[in-house]
């Protein structure tokens, strides 16, 4: 019965594509996904309807039949539900994950005639990284040691299109003039008091983080503030420290 329906899917995929047009629907991952069918009392009482998706890299799947206008049976994974309700057949999908993504039909079968009754391109977004720049500001004025410098970094955020919930974290590395490893030296905690909203609703947020430090002069070189968020770390363009000399005479 299966490798009828799959071999009536691909012919007829294949033979309709031009008139076939689709839905595109982009939802968040997480969010629950709602795919109606209508179904009319008038046109063939005695039709199937099914739900069948093709995701990239598998076979066409079959999610779920209804086989009279007032079919009761539910077909229902923790994930996928498929239900008649009044006039609609319809296709539940609870907390999307990113292989969602794919091409989802609703299909009618009269008598071994297929008509595609919905189609729907459904892409799941997943969180992308809301920052849009990482500025650091070089202290102003020279530095010698037993100073206290205080290092900058700005994180311009679109909120606007926030797709990560949560706060960022941000980090500092020391790059030293030797060969030596870049090492951690900073990690913000996650207050929030370093943000500032712009009253324009539209425009991005800016978080200033700053690091004082009282130095020496092992403590010259390049310093990289760098911000984590969305399972991405992405760093600043990096502050160059030059400490003049203990010795240095007038
Ligand atoms: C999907 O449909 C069900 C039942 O009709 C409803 O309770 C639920 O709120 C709908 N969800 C969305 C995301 O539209
Ligand atoms: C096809 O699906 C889309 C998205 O769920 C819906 O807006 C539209 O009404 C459906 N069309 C039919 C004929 O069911
Ligand atoms: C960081 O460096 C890149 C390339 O070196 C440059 O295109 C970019 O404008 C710099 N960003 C800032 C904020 O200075
Ligand atoms: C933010 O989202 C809106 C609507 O989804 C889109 O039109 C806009 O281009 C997005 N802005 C940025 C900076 O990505």
């Amino acid at each position: 019965m299966l490798t009828v329906f799959y071999l009536l899917l691909i012919l007829t995929v294949g033979r309709c594509s031009d008139d076939l047009n689709f839905d595109i629907k982009t939802v968040g991952v997480g969010d629950d996904v709602n795919l109606t069918c209508t179904r009319q009392k008038s046109s063939g009482l005695k039709a199937t309807l099914f739900w069948v998706r093709l995701v990239s890299g598998k076979f066409p799947e079959l999610l779920g039949g209804t086989f009279v206008f007032d079919y009761e049976g539910v077909n229902k994974t923790p994930h996928i539900t498929t239900k008649q309700e009044p006039g609609t057949f319809l296709l539940q999908i609870h907390e999307t994950k990113l292989s969602d993504t794919g091409l989802y039909y609703c299909i009618k079968i009269n008598r071994l005639e297929m008509t595609f009754l919905n189609a729907t391109f459904l892409r799941i977004k997943g969180p992308e990284p809301d920052i849009t720049a990482v500025i650091q500001v070089p202290p102003s004025d020279p530095v010698r040691p037993g100073d206290s410098v205080t290092l900058q970094c700005s994180v311009l955020s679109d909120s606007e299109n926030k797709t990560c919930p949560g706060e960022h974290s941000v980090y500092w590395f020391r790059a030293g003039s030797d060969e030596s490893q870049p090492s951690l030296i900073y990690a913000h905690g996650n207050s929030g008091d370093e943000c500032e909203r712009s009253p324009q609703t539209h425009s991005p947020q800016k978080c200033v983080y700053s690091f004082s430090k009282k130095v020496s002069s092992s403590d010259a070189g390049t310093y990289y503030c760098a911000v984590a968020t969305c399972g991405e770390i992405l760093f600043g363009n990096g502050t160059k420290l030059e400490i003049e000399g203990n010795c240095r005479t007038f």
